[in-house]
């Protein structure tokens, strides 16, 4: 027999059988990997979502504080509802003090009040408005006050 006759003979017997049994692992390893790979976005993401969160960093002037405006759990889900306030207040009603149901006195003013205490903004506000992709415009105006002011304007 001559090759060529070989190889028809080879090809006839293939298709036959459909799969060479001596084939069959390289086409399972073959396709465990094309789905692994096709799948990697999603697992990529599990794996991602379950690493650690970067927990918020307290200033060290909060944590000799040791207060917030509000207690922290009010403060998690209403700070955007108090400087809401504290804006009207200020700029409809001309008044600047806030005195808490605690009964401690504060000065309403992003820049001045929750900027001072936390006058970590990277680490506090943007590391955790990042991780909830929650975009604020405020400092378009507002002053960073650890900031230069180079560094405000840009
Ligand atoms: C287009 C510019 C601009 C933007 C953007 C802006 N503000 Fe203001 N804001 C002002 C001005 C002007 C005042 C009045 C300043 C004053 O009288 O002391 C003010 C006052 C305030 C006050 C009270 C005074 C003070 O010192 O803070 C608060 C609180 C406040 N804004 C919160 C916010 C928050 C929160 C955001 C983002 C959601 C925001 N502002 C976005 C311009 C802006
Ligand atoms: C005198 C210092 C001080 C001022 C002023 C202040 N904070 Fe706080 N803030 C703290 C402290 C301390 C904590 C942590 C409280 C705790 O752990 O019980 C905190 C907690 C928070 C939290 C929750 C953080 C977390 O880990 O979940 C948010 C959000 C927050 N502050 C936003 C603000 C905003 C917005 C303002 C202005 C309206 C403000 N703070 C003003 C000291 C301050
Ligand atoms: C523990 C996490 C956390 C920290 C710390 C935090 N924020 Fe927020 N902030 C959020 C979340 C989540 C939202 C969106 C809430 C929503 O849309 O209901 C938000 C929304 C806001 C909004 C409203 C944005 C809009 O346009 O609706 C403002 C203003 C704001 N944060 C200011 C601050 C400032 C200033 C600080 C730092 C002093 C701060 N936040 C710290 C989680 C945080």
């Amino acid at each position: 027999m001559n090759d060529k006759a070989e190889l028809s003979n080879a090809s006839a017997s293939a298709s036959m059988k459909l799969i060479p049994s001596g084939d069959k692992k390289w086409i399972i390893l073959g396709l465990i990997i094309f789905v692994g790979l096709f799948t990697f976005p999603i697992w990529y993401n599990m794996l991602k979502c379950s690493a650690p969160i970067q927990p918020v960093v307290l200033s060290a002037k909060a944590k000799a504080a040791g207060y917030c405006v509000l207690p922290k759990s009010e403060m998690v889900s209403a700070h955007m509802q108090i400087l809401d306030e504290w804006r009207d207040i200020v700029v409809r009603e001309g008044e600047r003090t806030y005195t808490s149901p605690s009964g401690k006195i504060f000065t309403m003013s992003l820049s001045n009040t929750c900027l001072d205490c936390h006058n970590n903004q990277a680490e506090f506000c943007d590391r955790c408005h990042q991780y909830a992709s929650v975009k604020t415009y405020c400092m378009d105006c507002h002053v960073n006050p650890s900031k230069s002011l180079k560094e405000n304007m840009q």
